[in-house]
């Protein structure tokens, strides 16, 4: 098959469109730009049609797709029983990228919706799109046009390189406006809440139409991450071939000193760096730029959130078309929708399979560069030399208050090697809801990094205790504190060591025996 691609330009769209217009309502693929990001489009009501859409991608089953249609006009063919709150909205975002969840109709095939009784729809504000969905006249599934766990498409020249002679058409209207995808709002539950964070915010919603929705951050922190309510959430998204690491940078460390420190630990690595132009500007007079090394992928420093998470997918592609191995992007807090696809970035394959015979237990400290890596590896080490049980217990680290990707202090490094444990390769580890969720057993260093972390997520107090409770059975007041030996000699951290090395083993017996009444 020949791809087809039909660039708008300054032609008549509707001249232009017929043709992959009858084409989608025939039931063939047609990949066409919105306002977010480019969409691989099917006819919702011919089940084959959409079952090619999950193989073309190798999208989970599991994962349902989003209803695209021009206007409200036929909502009805699409959702049943529409609370009056969706008309609201409707007229203050619409056409816009904001995706409802509905209860859906059943004229929707199940696979549309992965077996749920919901409907995700949406009405894309992009010339191109509406005029495509108004010729085909039929309802349109469209999830991003990006192989499964690739980063989106934002151009169409994006959508050739995954899907080249594998479509029919790809319709060309340039780089899309926005750059991340819609907002998915589920107006099925209780209280309306944002599943998946764009553009469009909780507060926006509020401003604009006066209706109150539970933000994307204040969900998460209720949420079971086991089961998320938004299938799609639970996979690793949007992720270039090379390692993503985020530029935290803070009062006392500008981006650019950040940068510097992190490229002192990465020397023998090829860079691709994201950052704004500003940024960019100083590093480069800070430090001698090796071309060969660093590639630099640009955003503007003026309007940074909405420049960056324009820019985000298609630098992506492009550092990973230079071959680089490592990607330092900027962090910008407060940036909802692209901090969420950065956090998803740098997730790590691993993570993402389900292994029941596996267990979890996340030690966690301040900076991740002492206490917990020492704690990860004297665990895992203790383990490796018992007897196997059922149960495969495994431990990994991360730290409250940290960067990505820095190693373990030398006296971490060399006190264990004395023991004949190897943490040369650790690299820190920001804390994430992910891994929080993730893990089976969290232990913390101090009572004060478990008051902070029961406080924000109430619902996982129960596997959040520290290192000293779980081990021995101390109650919440009487725990012991493993301190910090960040900065103190060698024999500080020996101590550290030793102290952690007892407590290891008594919570190893706690965990692997059976408990008696
Ligand atoms: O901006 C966008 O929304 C783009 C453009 C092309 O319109 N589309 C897009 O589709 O991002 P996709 O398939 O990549 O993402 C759809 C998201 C997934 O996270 C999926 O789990 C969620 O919407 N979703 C779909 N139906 C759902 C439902 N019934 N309940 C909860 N979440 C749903
Ligand atoms: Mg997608």
């Amino acid at each position: 098959m020949k791809t087809e691609v039909i660039r708008l330009g300054k032609g008549n769209p509707e001249a232009l469109l017929r043709a992959p217009a009858l084409a989608l309502r025939r039931g063939e693929i047609v990949a066409f730009p919105t306002e977010t990001v480019y969409g691989l489009g099917a006819n919702a009501l011919i089940e084959s049609a959409v079952q090619e859409i999950f193989i073309l991608k190798g999208r989970p089953q599991d994962n349902p797709l989003i209803v695209h249609l021009p206007d409200k006009s036929r909502i009805d063919q699409v959702a049943i029983n529409i609370p009056p709150v969706f008309y609201k909205l409707y007229e203050s975002f619409c056409p816009g990228p904001l995706t409802f969840i509905l209860e859906k109709s059943d004229l929707i095939p199940d696979i549309v919706s992965a077996g749920l009784q919901t409907v995700a729809v949406r009405f894309p504000d992009q010339r191109a799109s509406q005029e495509l969905l108004r010729l085909a006249d039929v309802p349109v599934v469209a999830p991003s046009a990006n192989i499964s766990g690739r980063p989106s498409a934002t151009r169409a020249s994006h959508v050739l390189d995954d899907f080249k002679d594998r479509i029919p058409f790809i319709i060309d209207d340039g780089a899309t406006e926005l750059g991340v995808e819609s907002t998915v709002l589920d107006l099925c539950s209780p209280m309306p809440r944002i599943l998946r964070p764009g553009v469009i915010t909780a507060a926006d919603i509020k401003e604009r139409s006066g209706v109150e929705v539970q933000s994307y951050s204040e969900g998460l922190k209720k949420a079971d991450l086991r089961r998320p309510a938004s299938p799609g959430l639970k996979y690793r998204h949007y992720a270039p071939e090379a390692k993503v690491l985020q530029i935290c940078s803070d009062h006392e460390n500008s981006p650019d000193t950040v940068v510097l420190k992190m490229l002192e630990q990465l020397s023998d690595q090829k860079i691709g760096l994201f950052i704004n132009e500003r940024s960019w500007d100083i590093l480069k007079q800070r430090t001698d730029i090796d071309e060969r090394v660093i590639t630099e992928y640009l955003f503007s420093a003026e309007n940074s959130q909405e420049s960056a998470a324009h820019e985000l997918y298609a630098a992506f592609r492009a550092l990973d078309a230079c071959g680089v191995d490592v990607i330092l992007a900027e962090a910008i807090p407060g940036a909802e929708a692209y901090m969420n696809r950065l956090d998803k970035a740098c997730v790590s394959e691993s993570s993402d399979i389900p292994q029941d015979s596996v267990k979890n237990i996340l030690f966690v400290c301040t900076g991740n560069t002492c206490r917990s890596p020492m704690a990860a590896a004297l665990f895992n080490a203790y383990a490796e030399k018992q007897q196997s049980s059922e149960i495969t217990w495994r431990a990994i680290s991360a730290g409250m208050h940290t960067l990505d990707g820095l190693p373990a202090t030398d006296h971490s490094i060399s006190v264990l090697r004395e023991i004949d444990i190897d943490i040369s390769d650790h690299r820190s580890a920001q804390l994430t809801e992910e891994l929080l969720a993730e893990a089976d057993l969290i232990a913390v260093m101090t009572r004060t990094q478990r008051d902070v972390l029961q406080e924000m997520f109430p619902d996982l107090e129960d596997k959040i205790k520290t290192l000293s409770e779980w081990a021995l059975d101390l109650d919440a007041v009487s725990a012991v504190d493993i301190m910090d030996p960040f900065a103190q000699p060698e024999t500080v951290y020996r101590e550290t060591r030793d102290q952690l090395r007892k407590l290891i083993v008594s919570l190893w017996q706690k965990i692997n025996l059976p408990l008696s009444d």
